[in-house]
């Protein structure tokens, strides 16, 4: 058996969904980079979680809305593989942001920024990831999609487009990499209890909770199990696939 832990890249892993997917990934045995953009003390407060529990991790800094940082992190992980021998197995596609607001009132900053951070960084870390994956013939890649991207939702129009934009990426990427035996699936998480839902009141929370037939909040845990197994070679047979976590929310 070999020494090496493989790498997993998760973006956006500092807090929330993307901290509870890191955790669990190092538990498999992945070596995972931590990828924040300002909060590097929560970065750190994970990996010093996951090395507490005996696994390895390190956090890595870059800005998913631009280019020339993707660039230099994905420069980075070439020099690790080239220098460990571990090869870069996972990308978990996370970093996300929602600015919520009717149409009428959408600015066109706004939209750009949504759009940016939550889809069009996917499309250039997976374009990254697959170069490196291919030599190897091997990677799952997951997007952290929305139940928004499949249902819709009113107020959300710039971040439902870019989450359904994400399923669009998903599929035809399966299609391309497939024949290079590297997966790409999106799970569509309903409501998680994370720094994202606490910007809502009680009364939205309540209003919510009483949409869901499960009848309560999910959390960072029951996203990463999945995305976990997504990962691990259990799944070999699904990519291309759009699962839904969301309580019964969208059935
Ligand atoms: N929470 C939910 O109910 C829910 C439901 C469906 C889908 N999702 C999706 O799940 C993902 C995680 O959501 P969450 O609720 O865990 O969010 P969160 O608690 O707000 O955390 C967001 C994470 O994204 C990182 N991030 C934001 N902008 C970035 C950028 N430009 N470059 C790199 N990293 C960036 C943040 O890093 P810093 O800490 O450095 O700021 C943080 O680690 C998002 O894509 C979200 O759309 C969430």
């Amino acid at each position: 058996m070999s020494l090496v832990k493989p790498l997993a890249l998760v973006t956006g892993a500092s807090r929330g969904i993307g901290a509870a997917i890191a955790e669990k990934l190092a538990s498999h045995g992945f070596h995972v980079l931590i990828n924040y953009v300002s909060n590097e003390a929560k970065a750190i407060e994970v990996v010093n979680t996951i090395i507490a529990a005996g696994g390895s991790a390190e956090p890595l800094r870059f800005d998913v809305t631009s280019e020339a940082e993707i660039a230099t992190a994905f420069e980075f992980i070439s020099k690790k593989t080239q220098t460990t021998g571990a090869a870069l197995e996972v990308l978990v596609n996370n970093a996300g942001i929602s600015e919520d607001g009717l149409i009428l009132r959408l600015k066109k900053e706004s939209l750009d920024r949504t759009l940016q951070t939550n889809l069009v960084s996917a499309i250039l870390t997976c374009k990254e990831a697959a170069r490196l994956m291919m030599k190897n013939r091997k990677g799952s890649i997951i997007q952290i999609s929305s139940v928004v991207g499949e249902m819709g939702n009113a107020g959300q129009v710039a971040y439902s487009a870019a989450k359904a934009g994400m399923i669009g990426l998903t599929k035809s990427l399966a299609k391309e990499l497939a024949s290079r035996h590297i997966r790409v699936n999106a799970v569509t998480p309903g409501y998680i209890q994370t720094d994202m839902t606490n910007a809502l009141n009680e009364t939205q929370k309540t209003a919510i909770i009483e949409g869901i037939p499960l009848g309560y909040l999910g959390e960072g845990q029951d996203v990463a199990n999945l995305v976990a197994f997504l990962a691990l070679p259990e799944s070999r047979y699904i990519t291309g696939q759009v699962i839904g976590i969301n309580g019964g929310l969208y059935i």
